[in-house]
């Protein structure tokens, strides 16, 4: 008799008390072997006695006798499987907020738009807070196009796991700069882009955000995805996003976009506050002449849609060369003393006036 041929008669054996799987399906048989006249078959129980195990024995053994000549020796032994503890499911539905219930404001950065700045505002804003003594966290949650590794010059770092409490993998972020980073950016090949469908997308994502050693902090920015679609609205809703920042350029589209975001924001089902709006590369300012302001993305446009909004127009970011090349360094402008860097800690006390 073949291996193959054992395994079948054994699919006939089902486990009433297993949904009536079949004992190969639900992994329980540890051993076959057979020779002339002769099928050994081990079967493998969980520790706490299978009240099952003496029936399942007797219907192995006699499925087995069914499928073998007659005068085979039928041998089935049953063994208690002695396994290492099964990891816990990592199922988004079971995971808790025990990672995130010391962390005091949790906010989105978040735009209609892509393009506009937000992950630079939120980088920066990140490290300003910081610098002003709070104690933070980022997570990119920009599944898309994360840029947090970048533009912190922390790519391929690699988080490392502890056991939680309650079993579960549970995530360290990576520090630097004062700051606690998460990004899925971590958990991809460089260069590798990630394409993920929706649900998937937003099951990562919950992960990453809840199941992350944030510790003690004042401020978990979340660098929200691009845009107003599912993945936010059930972003905003599995975790206890308190609210959100909105990041705008002055131009007439983004603002449209951005719009949006606002009433996503504030539609019944969301809402939440809205600390204030980021005006971005509100005007341009060439090194040689500091003292210079070009509004080539228009003026005040970010200050018209606060009014209009009743929003709080927290910070205004000129769009200066040492912002992108800083980004792409890994030395976020937040750092410095250069004007650019004053105007990112004047934004974060203004949010951390707000938030209180
Ligand atoms: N205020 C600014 N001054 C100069 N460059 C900026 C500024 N804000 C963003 N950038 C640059 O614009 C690009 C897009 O910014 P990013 O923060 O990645 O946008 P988003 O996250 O909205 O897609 C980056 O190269 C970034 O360095
Ligand atoms: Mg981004």
């Amino acid at each position: 008799m073949t291996d193959n041929e054992i395994l079948s008669a054994l699919r006939e054996v089902r486990h009433p008390g297993m949904g009536d799987r079949d004992i190969v399906d639900l992994g329980m048989v540890q051993e076959i072997a057979s020779g002339d006249n002769h099928v050994k078959v081990v079967l493998g129980f969980p520790k706490h006695r299978d009240p099952l195990a003496e029936y399942l024995i007797g219907s192995t053994r006699a499925s087995l006798i069914r499928h073998t000549p007659q005068g085979t020796e039928i041998e089935v032994k049953a063994v208690v499987r002695e396994e290492a503890p099964a990891k816990k499911k990592q199922n988004v539905n079971d995971l808790t907020l025990e990672e995130i219930n010391n962390v005091r404001h949790i906010i989105g950065v978040a735009s209609g738009k892509g393009g506009v700045g937000k992950s630079t505002v939120a980088v920066n804003l990140a490290v300003a807070l910081a610098r002003l003594g709070y104690r933070v966290g980022l997570a990119d949650a920009d599944v898309y196009g994360p840029s947090v590794p970048l533009m912190t010059d922390t790519e391929g770092a690699v988080p490392d796991a502890v056991e939680g409490e309650n079993g579960n993998e549970v995530i360290l972020p990576i520090e630097k700069y004062g700051v606690k980073w998460m990004s899925i950016g971590y958990f991809a090949q460089a260069g590798q882009a990630l394409i993920w469908r929706g649900p998937m997308a937003c099951n990562a994502l919950k992960q990453m955000i809840l199941q992350v050693r944030w510790g003690t902090l004042d401020f978990l920015l979340i660098d929200m995805p691009p845009g107003t679609g599912d993945i936010h609205i059930s972003l905003v809703n599995d975790i206890p996003m308190e609210g959100a920042v909105i990041v705008t350029t002055p131009q007439a589209v983004a603002l449209a976009d951005v719009e949006k975001g606002v009433d996503m924001f504030r539609n019944d089902k969301i809402n939440r506050k809205i600390f204030g709006l980021v005006e971005n590369m509100a005007w341009f300012t060439p090194e040689e002449l500091p003292e210079n302001k070009y509004y080539i993305f228009g003026k005040e446009g970010g200050k018209k849609m606060a009014e209009k909004y009743g929003i709080p127009l927290i910070g205004q970011i000129p769009i200066v060369q040492s912002i992108r090349e800083s980004g792409d360094a890994g030395e976020p402008a937040a750092l410095s003393s250069r004007p650019d860097g004053l105007a990112f800690l004047d934004l974060a006390g203004k949010l951390a006036e707000i938030a209180g």
